[in-house]
This record gives structure tokens, C-alpha cells and sequence, in this order.
């Protein structure tokens, strides 16, 4: 038995994670799971946003599969998610996508994303300006070389042949500037992985062009954010991404989307990208069989289109599809 700490999260989040955890233990996935509040559910009963003993039971057992939570746009507290990587270093965000059968408007795509997880643009540093406003874009060397390695022996450890490094350098010449002399040296030390660049407005049309170009790609917050969830869409959508946040002790594993609110309690999310975060979860605890199963199912789910959500273009509840992967475990 591993103790493991669930997040609801809010919006679709209860019901994803409910879905979710039913196929984890009709997989005999053997867990403990410790369920805390987190985000505005946590706020509405206790006036904070990551009580505790949420942050204590995360600290304690040092592994998390949290469902998404809603930030306000433009004003009010800052994103739990952000203050949660803040809070445990989880410096590295690893965003797989690849192609499924039948949903996947893209045949080809097999993707790894390492977004840097703490710094630049997210730091939130803003300040009044005369006429305006301007925020603060944070790139260290430490940061960034932490994350580049990360990058590197990721591609090593599993076969992976090339690291594309993803910048603005053009016209942010000293932020990430940095960001890619530093990808060059480190690069320099992997003479057997392929490394190049490429500027994240070219590397935008080359990913909705040529995907099967590319490999490993290794990009600052922001990029990382925005370059992951275009390479969902070309998978099927943010209904199929998983996330894994890295840090040197702790581990949080969640869905690249969020809270969905246009479509939260009609019982209709996806819940493939949990899913899939929960099985990067079991392979990061050594239960390597138990998320082989899972991942052999939920493909063989989609492939066969019976019971797809509506995101997918089907008519199939949360339940049903649940059932329906629970059947082909
Ligand atoms: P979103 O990812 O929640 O939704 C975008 C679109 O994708 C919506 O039409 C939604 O219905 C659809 N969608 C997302 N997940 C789906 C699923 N599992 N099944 C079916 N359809 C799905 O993005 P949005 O609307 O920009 O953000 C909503 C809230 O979520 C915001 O407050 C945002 O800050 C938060 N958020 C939280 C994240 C997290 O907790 N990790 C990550 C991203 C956003």
C-alpha cells in the first residue's frame, strides 16, 4: 500500500478525480489515498487557499494527484497551482502528449514538454507604471540550469534522440538570452542527443506543421505553458494531457486543463488527462504494471470509440466512460 495525498480541486475536479480513482482501484492500484481541500473549496470552508494541513499531508507523504482549481482572471488570489510549486521547488512541469488511435487529429505525435516551473513571467511581480502597468520576467542560472539538465538526462535516461530548446532570444536578449547559451553548453555535454532552437512564434507553426520533427522540448514558464496546450489540441484536446510537477522531494501529478467551469457538474468531463497523470503517478512510485494496465486501457478505450465524452465528439457521460475503461483493464 502507497499513501498518496487527492485534491479534488473544484469545478470539474470532483468528478474527474472520482472517476479517476475508481480505475485506479478497479486496477488494484493498492493506495492509500489521503483527501484534502485545496483551492476555493478549501477557501470557502477555512479562508485559505492551501490550509495546513493540506500543505502539511503534501509535505508528509510527498506524493499528490490534484484535480484542477480555478484562479481568477485579472484579479483577486494568486494561482494555488503557482503557489504550490513556489511552496515544495517543484521546478520541473514533464508534459507527455502522444497520438491515441481514432482521436487524435495528429497520427504522428510523440512529445515531451519540460517547462521551467518557478520563475520567469509567473513570479508575479507587477508594479503600476505611469499609464500603465509592467511585470517582472525572472530567469536565473540557477533556474534554468537546473531545468536544462533535467531536460537533458530525461532525453537520456529514456532514449529519447533530440531536446529543442524554445525562446524569444531575438528580441528578450539578456532573460532568454541566458536561458539559450545555457541550453547550448549543457548541450555540449549530451554529444549523442540532437539539440537545436527554435523561436516560440516559428516553433508554434513548426509544431501545427511538422510535429514528428521533434522530441524533447525544453521551454521557460511561460512557453512551456502556452507551446503544451497547442500540442493537446493536437492530440484531441486538454481532455487528454497529463502533467507531472518535480521537485527534489515532492511530487504533484494533475491534468494539464482546468477547472472547466462551462461544463463542471454535468457530469460530462474527460477524464483521460487525470488518468493519465495518475498513471506518470505510478510509475513514479514504481508501480510500473499497475499503470501499464491502466494506459493499455484507457488506448484501447478511445481506440474503440464506444463511450467517448463530448470533447471527443461522443455522448458519453464521465460514468460511462469510466465503466467502459474499467471493462478493458
Ligand atoms: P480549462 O482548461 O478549464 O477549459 C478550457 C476548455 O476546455 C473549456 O471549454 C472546457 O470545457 C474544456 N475542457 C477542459 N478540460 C476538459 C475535460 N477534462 N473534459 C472536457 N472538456 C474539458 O481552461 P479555462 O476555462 O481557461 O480555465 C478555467 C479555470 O481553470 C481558470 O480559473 C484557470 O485559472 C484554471 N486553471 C487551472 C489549472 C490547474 O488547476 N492546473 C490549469 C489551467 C487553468
Amino acid at each position: 500500500m502507497t499513501d498518496i495525498v487527492l485534491l479534488p480541486g473544484d469545478g470539474i475536479g470532483p468528478e474527474i478525480v472520482s472517476a479517476v480513482r475508481k480505475i485506479l482501484d478497479a486496477a488494484g492500484a493498492d493506495l492509500i489515498y489521503h483527501v484534502y481541500d485545496v483551492g476555493q473549496t478549501a477557501y470557502e470552508k477555512c479562508g485559505e487557499l492551501i490550509p495546513a494541513e493540506t500543505f502539511d499531508a503534501i509535505k508528509k507523504y510527498k506524493i499528490a494527484l490534484k484535480g484542477p482549481v480555478t484562479t481568477p482572471v485579472g484579479k483577486g488570489f494568486r494561482s494555488v497551482n503557482v503557489s504550490l510549486r513556489l511552496a515544495f521547488d517543484l521546478y520541473a512541469n514533464l508534459r507527455p502528449a502522444y497520438s491515441f488511435e481514432n482521436v487524435s487529429p495528429f497520427r504522428n505525435v510523440d512529445l515531451i514538454t519540460v517547462r521551467e516551473n518557478t520563475e520567469d513571467l509567473y513570479i508575479g511581480e507587477e508594479r503600476r507604471i505611469e499609464g500603465g502597468f509592467e511585470a517582472v520576467k525572472r530567469i536565473t542560472e540557477n533556474a534554468t540550469d537546473r531545468i536544462i539538465n533535467y531536460a537533458f538526462s530525461y532525453a537520456a535516461a529514456h532514449g529519447r534522440k533530440k531536446v529543442t530548446c524554445v525562446h524569444k532570444a531575438n528580441i528578450l536578449k539578456k532573460t532568454d538570452g541566458l536561458f539559450l547559451s545555457i541550453f547550448r553548453e549543457i548541450a555540449a555535454k549530451y554529444p549523442e542527443i540532437a539539440a537545436d532552437d527554435k523561436i516560440v512564434d516559428n516553433m508554434c507553426m513548426q509544431l501545427v506543421t511538422r510535429p514528428e520533427d521533434y522530441d524533447v522540448i525544453v521551454a521557460p514558464n511561460l512557453y512551456g505553458d502556452i507551446i503544451s496546450d497547442l500540442i493537446a489540441g493536437l492530440v484531441g484536446g486538454l481532455g487528454l494531457v497529463a502533467g507531472a510537477n518535480l521537485g527534489k522531494d515532492v511530487a504533484v501529478f494533475e491534468a494539464v486543463h482546468g477547472s472547466a467551469p462551462d461544463i463542471a457538474g454535468k457530469g460530462i468531463a474527460n477524464p483521460v488527462a487525470l488518468l493519465e497523470a495518475a498513471v506518470m503517478m505510478l510509475e513514479h512510485i514504481g508501480k510500473e504494471e499497475t499503470a501499464r494496465k491502466i494506459k493499455a486501457a484507457t488506448v484501447k478505450t478511445l481506440a474503440r470509440g464506444v463511450s467517448l465524452t463530448k470533447d471527443l465528439g461522443g455522448g458519453a457521460t464521465t460514468d460511462e466512460f469510466t465503466e467502459e475503461v474499467i471493462k478493458n483493464l
